[in-house]
C-alpha cells in the first residue's frame, strides 16, 4: 500500500496542501514550527482517525476552522486504487472509502496501515502495559481478519463483568463469564500465534541494529500461564468482588523484553531502546509484508533524535531496502547523511505550513 496522492486540509499551521509522493522514501525539511511534524500527523489521523501529538482532535485543526480533511489516493497490494477520506470537527468522524460514507475507523486502519515512530516512542518500551498490548495487537489486528470481532466482544464482556462485580449482582455474572473466557481465550490464542511467527523477525532485525546476545522477547498472558482463564476468574472471584474489577485476563497481557535476562528498560541506553522499538515496529511491518504482500506506510518525525549517524545511515539502508513508502522528517537534508546509496526518494521543503516539492531521484 502506498500514497499516490496526499490532500490536507486545516491540519494545525497546513491550510490547503496537496503533494503527489513518492512510493519510496519521503524526506520532509523545514525549519522548526514550519508544519513537518502537522504533516506527519495527517497521515496518521487517516490511519488511525486520531492524533499521536493531542488527545483532543480540537487543537489539531487549525485554529481558524472548525474541521479538517485528510484524503488520499492509495496503491493497494492487488493493484488497485482506493480513495480514503476522513473529516473531523471534534465531536464526529466522518469517514468515506471509495466514494462510500459510514465506513468504520477499523476500516480505514485496514486500508492505511501505518506505523509511527518519534521522539516518544521509546515510551514503547518504559510506560505501562497498555501501550505494549497496543503495540502487539496492532499486529494480530492485521494478522489475523478474525481478531477484531473476538477482541470487540472480549472488552464488551470485561466492561459488563466490571460493571455486575461494582454493584455485587452475582446471579446475572455467569453469562458474561462465558463469553469473558470464550473471546478472552480466541484473543490471547491470537497473540500467542502472532509473537511465535514475530519473534524469528524481530530477532534477525535487532541483530543488524544492535550487537547484543540474549534478546528475548515474550508475551504475558495476563494470568497464571499454567491455568485456564475459567479456572482462573471462578478463583479469583472472591477478590473480584471485594474490589469491584476482574483482576486477571487477557485485559492484563503485556510484552516483556529482555537482555541478558534483565528487562531491557532497565538495562540499555536511550539510544539502543530507540533501536529496540525501531526494529519492534520494523519487524511488524515485515510480518505484514511477509504474511499479507501489505506494506504498511512508516512514519519517522525528528529524524535525527537520539540516534548517531552510524545508526541512522544504518537505517535509511535498511528502509530503502525494505522497499516501503516512508514519511522522514528532519530540520535539514544533511540530517539524513549521505543519499548517494537511495535508489528512489522524493524531498518535500515544509515553510510555514506549505509544503513544496525540491526534487526527485
Ligand atoms: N491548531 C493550530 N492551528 C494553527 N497552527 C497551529 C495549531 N497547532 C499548532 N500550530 C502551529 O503549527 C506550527 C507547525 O507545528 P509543527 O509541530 O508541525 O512544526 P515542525 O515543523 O514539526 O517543527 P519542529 O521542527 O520544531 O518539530 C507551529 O508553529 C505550531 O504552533
Ligand atoms: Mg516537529
Amino acid at each position: 500500500m502506498s500514497l499516490l496522492k496526499l490532500d490536507i486540509y486545516h491540519v494545525r499551521n497546513i491550510q490547503k496542501e496537496s503533494i503527489n509522493p513518492s512510493p519510496a522514501i519521503n524526506f520532509i525539511v523545514g525549519e522548526n514550527a514550519s508544519g513537518k511534524s502537522s504533516l506527519i500527523e495527517a497521515i496518521f489521523i487517516l490511519g488511525r482517525a486520531k492524533s499521536f501529538r493531542s488527545t483532543s482532535i480540537k487543537s489539531v485543526i487549525n485554529q481558524d476552522q472548525n474541521h479538517l480533511i485528510v484524503s488520499a489516493q492509495t496503491l493497494q497490494p492487488d493493484g488497485r486504487h482506493c480513495h480514503l477520506g476522513i473529516q473531523l470537527d471534534g465531536k464526529n468522524a466522518q469517514i468515506r472509502i471509495n466514494q462510500q460514507s459510514g465506513q468504520h475507523k477499523s476500516d480505514l486502519a485496514y486500508a492505511l496501515p501505518l506505523q509511527l515512530i518519534h521522539p516518544k516512542s521509546y515510551e514503547l518500551l518504559d510506560a505501562g502495559a497498555q501501550v505494549r498490548r497496543e503495540f502487539l495487537d496492532w499486529g494480530v489486528f492485521n494478522d489475523d481478519k478474525n481478531f477484531l470481532i473476538a477482541w470487540r466482544k472480549f472488552k464488551k464482556a470485561l466492561a459488563q463483568r466490571n460493571s455486575l462485580l461494582k454493584t455485587g449482582r452475582v446471579d446475572q455474572l455467569n453469562v458474561w463469564d462465558k463469553e469473558f473466557v470464550y473471546y478472552g481465550t480466541i484473543v490471547n490464542n491470537s497473540r500467542v500465534a502472532y509473537l511465535q511467527k514475530f519473534k524469528p523477525i524481530f530477532i534477525e532485525i535487532i541483530s543488524q541494529f544492535l550487537n547484543m546476545n540474549l534478546i528475548d522477547i515474550s508475551l504475558i498472558l495476563g494470568w497464571e500461564a499454567s491455568k485456564e482463564l475459567q479456572q482462573v476468574i471462578t478463583q479469583d472471584l472472591e477478590k473480584d468482588l471485594r474490589y469491584g474489577f476482574t483482576h486477571n485476563g487477557p485485559h492484563r497481557a503485556d510484552v516483556l523484553l529482555s537482555v541478558n535476562n534483565c528487562l531491557a528498560k532497565d538495562f540499555v541506553s536511550r539510544g539502543q531502546l530507540k533501536l529496540m522499538v525501531l526494529s519492534l515496529k520494523l519487524a511488524q511491518i515485515q510480518l505484514l509484508a511477509k504474511e499479507d504482500n501489505n506494506l504498511a506506510c512508516i512514519l519517522i518525525d525528528d529524524f535525527s533524535a537520539e540516534l548517531d549517524s552510524h545508526n541512522r545511515a544504518k537505517l535509511l539502508h535498511y528502509l530503502s531496502a525494505m522497499a516501503c513508502q516512508v514519511f522522514i522528517t528532519a530540520t535539514e537534508l544533511t540530517d539524513f547523511g549521505d543519499l548517494s546509496q537511495i535508489t528512489t526518494y522524493k524531498v518535500f521543503h515544509v515553510e510555514h505550513g506549505h509544503i513544496k516539492p525540491s526534487f526527485d531521484i
